[in-house]
């Protein structure tokens, strides 16, 4: 299963890239993809092969975007997507931001949009395609939904999809894009543990929140090695019963994923699409995690067979 973007190339990037060099690009983008490993996220500089096609590919990248930069400048031209926003913004101070920032941010902008998202497409598609009985209630959600609103998939249409939420937000809790989160402690405080322990944290260190473990804590979630969307539905509600952060695969606190509700959107286009139009049967085993990168994606080849089929 692999997740590519194409409309939403246009919008992030621009019509020039979209139109003629979107495959480039993404292969760039994904040779800077392919280097992040949990070696490379404490030691990013050490001189490896997988570092230096990532330094090499995001010099392409720079020259790909600045041109298109110029470009615009050039012809005055003015179009409506996430790369014009760049170029358009200003610090507080009136500075425009240089073309290097804008490549680091949008360099950014894919890796927080469209990596953990397709990632966490191919994790929601492999439990439920794993899940004869998961895989049965989502199909039978769409079909309630198509008799209702016909099969037209708008933002309110979207809303109605309960059943298909849970799913991905199930398949996001066992296996969260970020496996932990990292924050400095600016401020001493202390922490007491619910068996009564208590720790200092010191000002000046580095915390982390091992997300990939909170989640599997078993006084909050029942049964947590368990793929079970229905943990999250009214009267269970098992991500409420540790406080705010029972729950982090969109982060928590000042830091947490803008996009949330937006890739929740995405996520809920591309699985209604696919068990609307197509038959799907997982032909692979149930795939690993790939524990050596730092989002934890799945292990090799995700693949399935498809027949085409139209929900009625
Ligand atoms: C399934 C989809 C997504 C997942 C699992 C996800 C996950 C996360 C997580 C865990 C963080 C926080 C990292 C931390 O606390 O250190 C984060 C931050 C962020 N995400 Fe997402 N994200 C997703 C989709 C998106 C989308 C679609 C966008 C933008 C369109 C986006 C934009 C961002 C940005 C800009 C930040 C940084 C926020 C900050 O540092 O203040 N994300 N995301």
């Amino acid at each position: 299963m692999r997740f590519s973007p194409s409309s939403s190339g246009r919008c992030l990037l621009g019509k020039e890239i979209r139109e003629k060099m979107l495959d480039e690009f993404y292969t760039l983008f994904h040779e800077i993809e392919n280097s992040l490993s949990l070696i490379n996220f404490f030691l990013p500089y050490i001189p490896i092969p997988a570092n230096r096609r990532r330094d090499a590919a995001r010099i392409k990248l720079k020259e790909i975007l600045s041109e298109t930069v110029r470009s615009r400048k050039r012809y005055n031209q003015v179009e409506e997507d996430a790369l014009q926003n760049l170029i358009d913004s200003k610090y507080k101070d009136g500075r425009s931001i240089s073309e290097d920032e804008v490549t680091g941010l949008m360099i950014g902008l894919i890796f927080a949009g469209e990596h953990t998202n397709s990632l966490s497409s191919a994790w929601t598609g492999s439990y439920l395609l794993n899940d004869a009985k998961c895989l049965m209630t989502a199909i039978e959600e769409q079909k309630k939904i198509i008799k209702k609103f016909g099969r037209r998939i708008d933002y309110h249409v979207l809303l109605e999809m309960y059943t298909l939420d849970r799913c991905i937000k199930e398949a996001l809790r066992l296996h969260p894009t970020a496996p932990m989160l990292l924050r400095k402690v600016h401020k001493h405080f202390t922490v007491w543990t619910k068996e009564g322990h208590e720790y200092e944290i010191p000002a000046g260190h580095t915390i982390v929140s091992p997300t990939v473990l909170n989640h599997y804590i078993p006084y909050i979630y029942k049964d947590p090695e368990v793929y079970d969307p229905e943990r999250f539905g009214p009267g269970r509600e098992e991500d409420k019963v540790g406080g705010k952060f029972s729950y982090t695969s969109f982060s928590g606190g000042r830091h947490a994923c803008p996009g949330e509700a937006y890739g929740y959107m995405q996520m809920k286009v591309i699985w209604s699409y696919l068990l609307r139009n197509y038959e799907l049967k997982l032909l692979s085993p149930f795939p690993k995690e790939e524990w050596r990168k730092f989002a934890l994606k799945p292990q090799g080849k995700v693949m399935v067979s498809y027949k085409i089929r139209q929900l009625a």
